[in-house]
């Protein structure tokens, strides 16, 4: 770390803390080792990261400067199974922020990659650390890829930042903030219910893969379906012709039948 200072954002508690680093190894560690003194919705910014994490054990490009590189720490009063919708709800809150800021018709591929013209602009990942059996506290990450033009090999086809996009002057911190203040709102909603009765309809709008074929992988076996939308758990509802089965966020990825998307 080179240097770090901390601003305040004006909000019910999301960002009653924010620390704005030069470099870190992960935004989601960092906040870990923090964890002692931080508050719900105190946020870590970093202009890199050294060792940025993405889903599934793969880890995430995070050059300095080109991206927001961002997590929270969230401590809510909900059981372990409830907190792993909360992914979704950041989803939710992430795309509205970057639709109302950029104009850009981003959409969600289930159950939290942003994608933009069929391409992946923005992944989460959130962490859930217990004691006790009890959530001790949810580290949420989000990383937006915002001007980056050369993706690496591996995801040169599949990746875009809203610089490819064609979006000019953006304010890293605006986008910090207005998420936060679309993450409230929901979150509330969330917390009232512990579950999506609330949220669906408007997470749904988003969903690109909505009433397409997709691909689970990651399952036992490769299920094929149209992904129809969500039930109240946020779990994938498939149309595999003669049921609906429905999938669960976790160890598994969505594609379409022909690409990412
Ligand atoms: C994914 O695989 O789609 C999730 C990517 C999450 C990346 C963000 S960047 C900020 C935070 N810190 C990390 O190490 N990872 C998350």
């Amino acid at each position: 770390m080179f240097f770090q200072f901390e601003v305040q954002v004006v909000m019910d508690f999301m960002g009653s803390r924010l620390i704005h680093m030069e470099e870190t190894d992960s935004t989601n560690e960092e906040i870990k080792r923090l964890s002692a003194v931080l508050h719900h919705g105190s946020i870590v910014v970093a202009d890199s990261q050294s060792m940025g994490k993405g889903r599934l054990g793969r880890n995430w490009s995070s050059p300095k400067d080109e991206g927001l590189w961002m997590s929270f720490i969230l401590r809510p009063e909900l059981s372990p199974e409830k907190c792993a919708g909360l992914t979704l709800v950041v989803a939710l809150s992430l795309t509205a922020a970057l639709r109302e800021i950029t104009g850009l018709d981003i959409k969600i591929k289930w159950p939290n990659d942003l994608v933009v013209n069929g391409c992946k602009l923005s992944g989460i990942l959130t962490e859930m650390v217990t004691r006790d059996m009890e959530v001790d506290y949810i580290v949420a990450g989000v990383g937006v890829n915002l001007t980056t033009m050369d993706f690496p090999a591996d995801i040169k086809d599949t990746a875009t930042s809203l610089s490819k996009e064609g979006v000019i002057d953006i304010d890293k911190m605006k986008i910090v903030k207005v998420f936060s203040s679309y993450f409230e709102k929901y979150f509330e909603q969330y917390v009232k219910t512990g579950d999506f009765s609330l949220l669906r309809e408007e997470y749904e709008k988003y969903l690109v893969n909505c009433g397409k074929e997709v691909r689970v992988i990651g399952s036992a076996e490769e299920l094929r379906g149209i992904a129809t939308g969500i039930n109240s758990d946020g779990e994938l509802l498939l149309d595999v012709g003669d049921k609906i089965i429905t999938i669960r966020a976790g160890e598994v990825s969505v594609r379409g039948i022909y690409g990412y998307v």
